[in-house]
């Protein structure tokens, strides 16, 4: 059990929660249509809904939003964050973007168009959401042992090779850029190897597509590699995040994640003429190229976070506890996917709760359960989420960066005890509202006893 290595900080700023009744629990979670999105924060008491935006930044983070410059044009902030953005990527076109989705929206409008096909190893969703909104098809090629949540394997994150040949080869003229997701949020958070991010290099390169990183946490998969790849183990995550930057041709990322901010984002490219046309859609939709969406102080925080994302202390923090909570959970016999990612566990509702069929969503009747026991809020990622194309029924239990003390895992670890307990008594939902590649945010559903 890793339950001792030096945790790299000290809190400094406290912030009040409160475990409700069980009583009101259940009086808020059925006003809510039983979808936990619909609940206010503060009815929760731990929130693992998402480790996006949701981290605690440092005090060297603090003392930089001071220093933001709020100029409309050229502010000084700008000059820092891209300054950063190149340090890392070695891109030297930066669009700083509110967040990943508004990147993702800018640069597709941009470089894909209807009837294209656009690879990955797993979308997420939004990423997914906004090729379907432009007409077209986002296709998932993650490696078959990603569908196995016992598979003790290092990089269930990697994209099927032999399938992004295939791919390549039949929709020829169809696929304008290959992506790549790090680490793999659809896919349990699991990271891809070097050697899987330098082969899709090739294999894209080899026909004349850019491969586009969504660089979400890059900073995880970079700790991953230096983990578990052979060789790597004496490079910095920053210089493994270097590594695989320069085999990609420009990304997006939202820094909400490993930028350890609680809002941003931003394009990443090499090719000029490309950075020119986003620049002009940027404008449109964003705001002007030297704020996009955000103010000069979020750009000064991004620059700092950016930066401590990278250190090796902080992530072995970081990733210990999403693994200390998987085994933990393991421990006690609920099923989790496994190996743990980088930023979440992710409890498999499907085993957990086998009498519930899929179009039950055993994912929610586990979110809702969770809820009720601990005031714990998770995500359902399975047919809620993914519809037909869900090939798990998963909870995501995301860990926020910086947040949490091991007494509140603790405290969620007890509550999917005594949830356990009473698995076979759990019923499914029906869902009365919501549609669309996004309805998980709004639905609404009806408990089934
Ligand atoms: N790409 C990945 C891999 C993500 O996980 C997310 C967001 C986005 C893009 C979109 O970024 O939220 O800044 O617009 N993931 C969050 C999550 C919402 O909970 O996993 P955004």
């Amino acid at each position: 059990m890793e339950s001792g290595w030096p945790k790299p900080f000290k809190v400094k700023v406290v912030e009040p929660i409160r475990l409700l009744p069980r009583e009101e629990r259940e009086r808020l979670l059925e006003a809510a249509g039983y979808n936990v999105f619909n609940l206010r924060s503060q009815d929760v008491y731990v929130d693992l809904l998402t480790d996006s935006g949701t981290g605690a930044m440092s005090q060297a983070q603090w003392a930089a939003l001071m220093e933001g410059d709020e100029s409309y044009a050229g502010s000084r902030s700008f000059d820092l964050f891209r300054e950063t953005v190149r340090q890392i990527t070695g891109m030297p076109y930066v669009l700083p973007t509110h967040q990943g989705r508004a990147a993702e929206h800018v640069f597709f409008s941009v470089a894909v168009k209807a009837g294209d096909v656009v690879p990955n190893n797993n979308h997420f969703d939004t990423t997914r959401a906004n090729l379907l909104a432009l007409g077209a098809r986002p296709v998932d090629l993650p490696v078959p042992e990603a569908a196995d949540p016992e598979a003790d394997l290092p990089f269930k994150g990697d994209m099927d090779l032999a399938a992004l040949e295939g791919l390549l080869a039949r929709e020829r003229g169809r696929v304008p850029l290959v992506m790549l997701t790090l680490t793999n949020n659809t896919a349990a958070g699991q990271p891809v190897s070097l050697s899987n991010i330098r082969a899709v290099s090739q294999l894209a390169h080899a026909h004349g597509i850019p491969l586009i990183l969504d660089a979400a946490r890059h900073a995880e998969n970079a700790y991953f590699i230096h983990e578990r790849e052979p060789g790597q183990g004496g490079r910095s995550p920053l210089e493994i995040a270097r590594e695989a930057f320069s085999l990609a041709d420009g990304c997006l990322m939202s820094a909400k994640k490993d930028g350890l901010g609680n809002i941003g984002g931003f394009i990443a490219l090499r090719d000029r003429e490309l950075y020119e046309r986003c620049r002009a859609r940027l404008i449109l939709v964003e705001g002007f190229p030297t704020y996009g969406g955000l103010a000069g102080r979020d750009l000064a925080a991004l620059a700092v976070g950016l930066v401590e994302a990278l250190d090796l202390d902080y992530l072995r923090d970081r990733v210990g506890q999403v693994r200390w909570l998987a085994r933990r959970l393991r421990e006690e016999g609920i099923p989790v996917y496994w190996p743990p990612g980088g930023h979440a566990v992710y409890v498999d509702a499907g085993r957990l709760l086998p009498h519930i069929p899929r179009e039950n969503f055993p994912g929610q009747a586990l979110v809702c359960a969770l809820y009720l026991e601990g005031g714990i809020r998770a995500v359902e990622v399975g047919s809620v989420m993914l519809g037909k194309a869900a090939r798990m029924e998963l909870v995501r239990l995301a860990i926020p960066r910086r947040v949490y003390t091991r007494e509140h895992l603790e405290w969620v670890v007890e509550a999917v005890q005594r949830v356990k307990a009473q698995a076979e008594r759990l019923h499914g939902l029906r869902l009365v509202e919501g549609e669309g590649p996004l309805r998980h945010f709004v639905a609404r559903f009806q408990p089934l006893a």
